[in-house]
């Protein structure tokens, strides 16, 4: 049984949308809205807003949108009784009993937690057993202690092929479940077989402590370097990082992202406890979100070579918009974190820690590397390039240092490169202006729906479906008119006829909170659209007049298409009775 209607009600209207969203998002007021920039996608100016009178969010740059519910969801990377628990938390509501459905599927969850926490307690087992000796030495050869073995869990799976699978049945779990948790894989013929065989093994541990998926690594030998868990009902790996579960205890207000695992156990054996990693994938915007909620700073510590250069300008586009703080640190004379700390020792990392650059003076560093600055012509295109990013930068007092900086290597004056600074962010402006005139021009190119799956064929009975939806959703009387003057069969689409057929519904009972609390009646795609169009909405004068007009051109479009319909089936008819004559 789902949760009742009534509840799921009440909790939206209880629920401060900005006080919730302000707890992860940097909201201003904007008239009768507030924005901010959206944490669904990266961006540099806000297009996220937050409407309080409707209780909903949308994003005009990627299109999120949703109730207070969906929201969470999203940012917590939560199901939906999950993400209701936590608002009713919030606002101290109790939540009705549990469908079985969700029960069977958290039963599911805690059955992989279970066997994934006996699966790494075996390989470590194995890891100190006779057989896992030449794992065990190959670890203590890279400069791992014992300690540190045992800390972060590590393991061997053996090279057998069920070795694991024997062991975890005799525990009482399944093929089905082994298969789940993506630590038995199924072979051609049908067959169960270990996923890992002869590796070395890094559980990785979410927050709550609990082991959600491995990391093996190959010992010596052929294959892939590293093999890592698929995503599995309990692990995706665009939402966690290595190490997490250590790293949010620490005190060093920042967080250090390294590139591997191995990076990363000996950043924390060497003392530095808030080292993370991305597992086996680049980083991703879920990540980088996840970071901002521990900490104010992040320090990127790739490898040194080109690839993680790359991955370095990547990686700093989606935590600055994240609302961190990016430092970029370069590790002089060594490959990674790990071969650095072993050549030069821990303090020797902890002061090129403590003067790492930012992320802009990072910047244009690069772009200064694209050029040979001693032929003028390229010094030219240097100082254009500089100028053009110095531009973006927000802060007047940071723009001032860099073109400081730039004006001084490049020998010229700094009011020279303040005026092509200046330069450059004109032609952005003009660009921008011109790009919003032009979409703003063209409303009706904009007509249909921009969610996949979704097409009107009849757009201009469709724009009035959806300008009606808008007026009488936010109002109950509204409402009351429209349902006795038209029906929701007399819609030209069946998805907007199907939100007027469950708002319907919902004006036989409370209606306190509309429109947010239609959106846990409609699909992902149905409340996207909607949300985009409150967040379009440009009020109306006289309202009812408005709906008068709206419903007036939906009966006519419905008329035309009927008769024109009823046109065909009577010349079809004639047709045929004219062949048989
Ligand atoms: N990785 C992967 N599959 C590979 C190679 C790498 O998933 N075939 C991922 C792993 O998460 C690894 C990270 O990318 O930790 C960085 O790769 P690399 O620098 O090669 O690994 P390290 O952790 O530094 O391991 P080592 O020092 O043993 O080379
Ligand atoms: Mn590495």
């Amino acid at each position: 049984m789902p949760l009742p209607q009534s509840f799921l009600d009440e909790l939206i209207y209880r629920c401060d949308i900005v006080e919730v969203i302000s707890k992860y998002v940097s909201l201003k007021k904007s008239g009768s809205r507030y924005v901010g920039l959206c944490p669904f996608h990266s961006e540099k100016t806000p297009s996220f807003s937050v409407s309080p009178d409707k209780q909903l969010y949308h994003c005009f740059g990627c299109g999120e949108g949703g109730n207070v519910i969906t929201f969470i969801m999203k940012e917590e990377n939560l199901p939906f009784i999950d993400a209701v628990r936590l608002l009713a938390d919030m606002y101290g509501m109790a939540v009705p009993e549990d469908s079985g459905d969700t029960d069977a599927e958290r039963q599911r969850r805690e059955r992989i937690f279970e066997l994934n926490k006996q699966a790494a307690r075996y390989f470590h087992s194995r890891l100190l057993s006779k057989e896992g000796e030449r794992a065990l030495r190959y670890l203590l050869n890279r400069g791992l202690t014992k300690k540190t073995i045992t800390s972060f869990g590590l393991g061997y799976a053996m090279p057998e092929w069920d070795g694991l699978i024997r062991a975890m049945k005799e525990k009482g779990f399944s093929d089905n479940e082994l298969e789940s948790a993506w630590l038995a894989r199924r072979g051609r013929s049908g067959g169960l077989y270990d996923a890992f065989r002869d590796r070395v093994m890094f559980p990785i541990i979410d927050i709550r402590g609990n082991v959600i998926a491995f990391g093996g690594r190959i010992i010596e030998g052929d294959g892939p370097k590293y093999l890592n868990s698929g995503d599995t009902p309990v692990f995706s790996k665009s939402r966690n990082l290595f190490a997490l579960n250590f790293a949010k205890k620490s005190k060093a207000g920042r967080l250090i992202l390294a590139e591997g695992y191995m990076d990363v156990i000996a950043l924390h054996q060497a003392g530095f406890d808030c080292a993370v990693a991305s597992l086996g994938t680049a980083l991703t915007s879920e990540q980088a979100r996840l970071m901002s909620h521990y900490a104010a700073q992040a320090v990127i510590c790739y490898d040194s070579d080109g690839a993680g250069q790359k991955a370095a300008q990547k990686a700093i586009d989606l935590l600055k918009p994240a609302g961190l703080e990016v430092k970029v640190l370069h590790i002089p004379g060594a490959k990674d974190p790990d071969e650095y700390i072993k050549k030069n020792g821990a303090e020797a990392f902890a002061l090129l820690l403590d003067r790492p650059q930012s992320d802009s003076e990072y910047m244009l560093a690069v772009i200064k590397s694209k050029y040979d600055l001693s032929a003028d012509s390229q010094k030219v295109l240097y100082l254009k390039e500089a100028a053009d990013y110095i531009s973006t930068i927000g802060s007047p007092v940071e723009r001032e240092i860099l073109i400081g900086s730039v004006s001084q290597q490049a020998e010229i004056s700094s009011q020279v490169m303040t005026a092509e600074v200046k330069r450059a962010f004109t032609i952005k402006a003009r660009r921008q202006k011109k790009k919003e005139e032009s979409e703003a021009l063209q409303p009706l190119r904009n007509v249909q729906p921009k969610e996949n799956g979704l097409r009107y064929k009849n757009p201009r009975s469709a724009l009035c479906e959806e300008k009606l939806l808008i007026l009488v959703l936010q109002d109950w009387e509204l409402m009351q008119k429209a349902v006795s003057a038209i029906d929701c069969e007399e819609f030209s689409s069946p998805f907007l006829a199907e939100i007027f057929k469950k708002a319907c519904l919902m004006s036989k009972n409370e209606w306190n909170a509309m429109p947010a609390a239609l959106l846990s009646q409609l699909t992902d795609a149905e409340s996207r659209h909607l949300t985009r169009l409150f967040s379009q909405e440009i009020p109306s004068k006289d309202p009812e007049k408005e709906i008068e007009d709206y419903i007036r051109i939906i009966k006519e479009e419905y008329a035309k298409n009927n008769s024109e319909g009823d046109q065909r089936l009577m010349d079809a008819l004639s047709r045929r009775r004219e062949r048989k004559g």
